[in-house]
């Protein structure tokens, strides 16, 4: 438990720096990151950012995974999770772009597309260090109440708590917000070695106190961390608030 936003993203930003330098990366054995997107990570992202202007950081051996997309909205559309992730994140590092990995929401076959990120995720070794967020429903990437706790990437139709949700993003308008998304499973995220959730805010105080005073619950995706042998939540004093 940190006090607040701020402290957990420089907590965050610095437990992801100091784990990629014990790893000490190279070309042929890079260090796998996968990536949220959403308001929860982007004082993390403004940390790494900051680490890598100091010369602290290099992303030159890491390869990235991202959550999730929409599907259907153009990739330069400003609120697509690529657009996301280049104006927070990679356009201020020295991440080689075919590093990234970022599911595709135009596919032609999107079952197909989510496929090959499994396959790229294998092929790669696995998920060394899996960030996340979480929606106030407790959902994990877009893996909406009632997902399997054994799901794997796939084509999910978004909660209407969630559009409501990410309708701040999109002039508060819900009919503008996409109502399908391509997301990694829960099975997906847990397969990584390490997974590290951020929460904060008091919305997020029942998602906190379900996930870890509750029992694991396809209700609650996000409660399958307490199965996961190197799980973590960074939360705010806020966000504590029902516990
Ligand atoms: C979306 C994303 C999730 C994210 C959630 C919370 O649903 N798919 O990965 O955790 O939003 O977003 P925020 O961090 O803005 O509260």
């Amino acid at each position: 438990i940190r006090k607040d936003y701020e402290a957990v993203s420089y907590h965050v930003a610095k437990y992801v720096k100091e784990r990629i330098r014990e790893f000490a990366p190279t070309p042929s054995k890079p260090f796998v990151l996968g990536l949220p997107t959403g308001s929860s990570p982007v004082g993390v992202y403004r940390n790494l950012v900051k680490f890598h202007q100091a010369g602290e950081l290099s992303f030159q051996n890491i390869v990235t995974f991202n959550m999730d997309e929409y599907v259907g909205l153009p990739r330069d559309h400003p609120e697509s999770y690529h657009s996301f992730m280049w104006n927070n994140l990679f356009k201020h590092v020295d991440i080689i772009p075919e590093n990234v990995h970022i599911l595709d929401g135009n596919a032609t076959d999107l079952d197909l597309e989510c496929q090959r990120y499994e396959e790229k995720i294998a092929a790669v070794g696995g998920i060394e260090l899996f960030l996340g967020g979480i929606g106030p429903d407790g959902h994990i990437a877009f893996n909406e109440p009632g997902s399997s706790l054994n799901s794997r990437t796939r084509v999910k139709t978004l909660a209407y708590d969630t559009i409501v949700a990410n309708a701040r993003f999109f002039d508060n308008d819900i009919t503008k917000v996409p109502n399908l998304a391509l997301t990694v499973g829960v099975a997906t995220v847990m397969d990584a070695r390490e997974v590290c959730i951020i929460i904060t805010g008091a919305h997020k105080a029942l998602a906190l106190a379900k996930c870890i005073e509750e029992g694991v619950n396809h209700m609650w995706t996000v409660s399958a961390i307490q199965l996961h042998p190197r799980g973590m939540i960074v939360c705010d004093e806020d966000a504590t608030l029902e516990l």
